[in-house]
């Protein structure tokens, strides 16, 4: 949660601070501020609640002088509420050093009684306060940013990026990382920092990255790191693979919008390369190496939110393709629970951001356990996949709105590709059969292409439904997690009671849910389904509608055993029983997109939520 950036060069940091603070709004957007050192050396802020276009207004109508050097933020509350007053930066020296934070410090509370009892005086609610005073304080004795930051980032517990600026050393933005993102960009004359790289792709595509407990000093024509202890550490520059326009609209009306469109090129981004003469090969995997990936026992996957449900789904391929037990675990509830793990576990991680800090922890806590850990990730020099023995990159491309849509698209793809890839290594599927699967996700982006044209009818349905109270749907086998992607997605977006079902555990209470006009979508597998759950979802169906539901069933295009029984139908193209989620999931997101114009809301910033959760 929230978004930092830091720049030293010209006299044009504001337009650089704010363009970063937009390009990372969906980090946290409870307030926004910022902090510049003006040619006279003179340091001034300005922070308002509220999103950035807030900020944006109040410097309008309050302007401060622009200068060489300055610090943003943009805001996910945690301690204090969303206020002018708890907005940062926060500041300390006297309003000489401005201070800004993601994260939170755990020990803020014993820090901010020694500093009262010393007479301090705070100003707002946050834990950030406390940094800013006790940087502020140790300046006072080194008159030097960098070791002030040090002496302090020492005394704290918890999780942080912190970033610093002081009137006396202009030219000069001192940052300090745990468990915390935070990244350089190495400019002409000028440097950055940021939360992650939106925040100055626009300017820089050469990226260093900043490991654990580290503190980077910048300066207009040098970039310095060293451990929390001062020394100095080596550092890896990365040159990032997307452009600043692909972070932009584009002439959609929502970046939420924009993602969905690209569903289908996600996919095939994912698969680019990977898919090699009709069998899979994941290069990325010589990492963790064909011996230890022949003697696996157990697989964990570990996500949150829709990373999981993309998990879920891979259990069911890897299982299938590889005769691999998976487990599927939200990260926050595997790591408090003394999981058993040996070293022929692979742990999974699965996250778009690689930010995700229940998720780096749970990585984290595997790999002190003696298991492997491969990361499925969407961003790259992220910290998950830092703190992984292999990496196995989708390639999306950014995703900006808060809620995730092709990054689900492109993890599913690389589990289904680990899946064959695990199932090659250990024999358990033949080439025919690899073939036949590769074949089937090569031809899921034009297939996906196909769902997307159903948007129009979709928008009219969401138009329907504005006042709906409250939304149930049912999948089974692999329409399950799709059934629980669908309701988060409409939780999240439009604020409406949702909840998925395994179809199959409907008689076993949620039926009582079903009321005239309740409103259910149905996953309906393939009338050609293998497992033959065909008859048996048309039979769910007929006993809710007995009940007054009002079907909207996502079923194969032609399959006329869910006409009579359906209020309305949202074909998808034919595609194996595995490979329909990558289906039917579409107009679910497009569903939930639309609803959440059509009630007014925003889309891409729904309310009380951040893109990367970087708090436990
Ligand atoms: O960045 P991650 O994939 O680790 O994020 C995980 C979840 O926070 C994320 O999928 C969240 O559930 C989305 N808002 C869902 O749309």
């Amino acid at each position: 949660m929230c978004g930092i950036v830091g720049y030293v060069g010209d006299s044009k940091s504001i337009e650089v601070l704010l363009g970063g603070l937009r390009r990372q709004e969906y980090r946290g957007y409870d307030s926004a501020g910022i902090a510049v050192i003006d040619v006279d050396g003179h340091l001034d802020s300005r922070k308002k609640a509220g999103k950035l276009q807030a900020l944006v207004d109040e410097l309008e109508s309050n302007p401060i002088a622009d200068g060489a050097t300055g610090i943003g933020h943009t805001r996910w509350a945690t301690h204090g509420g969303p206020t002018d007053r708890n907005a940062h930066p926060q500041l300390g020296d006297n309003g000489k050093l401005a201070l800004i934070h993601n994260g939170i410090i755990e020990n803020f509370f014993e820090l901010k009684e020694e500093l009262l009892a010393e007479g301090a005086v705070f100003t707002s609610d946050t834990d950030s306060e406390v940094a800013a005073l006790l940087v502020g304080k140790a300046y006072q004795e080194t008159k030097d940013v960098t070791e002030a930051l040090r002496q302090v980032v020492a005394r704290l517990h918890g999780a942080f990026t912190l970033l610093v600026v002081h009137e006396d050393q202009p030219g000069v933005v001192v940052g300090a990382r745990r468990n915390s993102p935070l990244v350089i960009g190495l400019g002409d004359g000028e440097n950055f920092l940021g939360s992650d790289v939106a925040a100055f792709v626009e300017h820089t595509r050469r990226a260093v990255e900043i490991g654990q407990d580290q503190i980077a000093t910048i300066r207009t024509d040098s970039v310095s790191v060293t451990d929390f202890d001062g020394n100095p550490v080596e550092t890896k520059e990365y040159e990032i693979n997307w452009d600043a326009s692909a972070a932009e609209k584009g002439g959609w009306s929502s970046f939420m919008a924009k993602e969905i469109s690209e569903e289908p090129e996600a996919v095939a981004k994912t698969l680019l390369g990977r898919v090699v003469a009709e069998s899979v090969r994941l290069p990325e995997l010589d990492g963790i190496g064909d011996e230890i990936l022949e003697n696996i026992d157990r697989i964990v996957i570990i996500a949150c939110g829709t990373a999981a449900y993309a998990g879920m789904l891979g259990k069911y391929a890897i299982e299938k393709w590889s005769r691999i037990p998976v487990d599927v675990e939200l990260s926050h509830e595997f790591r408090y629970r003394d999981p058993i793990l040996t070293e022929r576990t692979l742990v999974v991680s699965i996250s778009q951001s690689g930010e995700t800090m229940d998720t780096l922890m749970a990585v984290k806590y595997a790999k002190e356990a003696g298991a492997q850990v491969l990361s499925i990730c969407n961003t790259q020099g992220s910290s998950i996949p830092r703190e992984s023995h292999a990496v196995l990159y989708t390639h999306a491309g950014p995703e900006v709105a808060v809620a995730s849509t092709k990054a689900f698209l492109a993890q599913v793809t690389a589990l289904y590709l680990l899946g064959l890839h695990l199932g090659r290594v250990r024999s358990t599927i033949n080439p025919d059969e690899i073939a036949a699967a590769a074949a089937e996700l090569n031809d899921i982006p034009e297939k996906i292409a196909e769902v997307l044209l159903s948007a129009a009818s979709i928008k009219q349905l969401a138009h329907w439904m504005t006042d709906t109270k409250s939304v149930l749907f049912l999948g089974r086998n692999v329409g399950f997690p799709v059934a629980l992607e669908g309701a988060l997605k409409l939780k999240e977006l439009a604020y409406i009671h949702a909840e998925g079902f395994a179809a199959g555990e409907l008689k076993h209470g949620p039926i009582a849910l079903i009321e005239p006009g309740q409103i259910v979508f149905v996953i309906v597998p393939s009338p050609r389904d293998p497992l033959s759950l065909h008859p048996k979802v048309v039979s769910n169906i007929q006993e809710i509608r007995a009940r007054g539901a009002r079907v909207i069933a996502i079923a194969e295009k032609g399959d006329a055993a869910v006409l009579p029984f359906a209020d309305e139908v949202i074909p998808i193209p034919l595609a194996g029983s595995l490979f329909e989620p990558l289906l039917a999931v579409v107009p679910l997101h497009i569903f939930a997109m639309e609803l959440s114009a059509a009630k007014g809301l925003d889309v891409d910033q729904p309310r009380n939520l951040a893109k990367s959760v970087t708090v436990e």
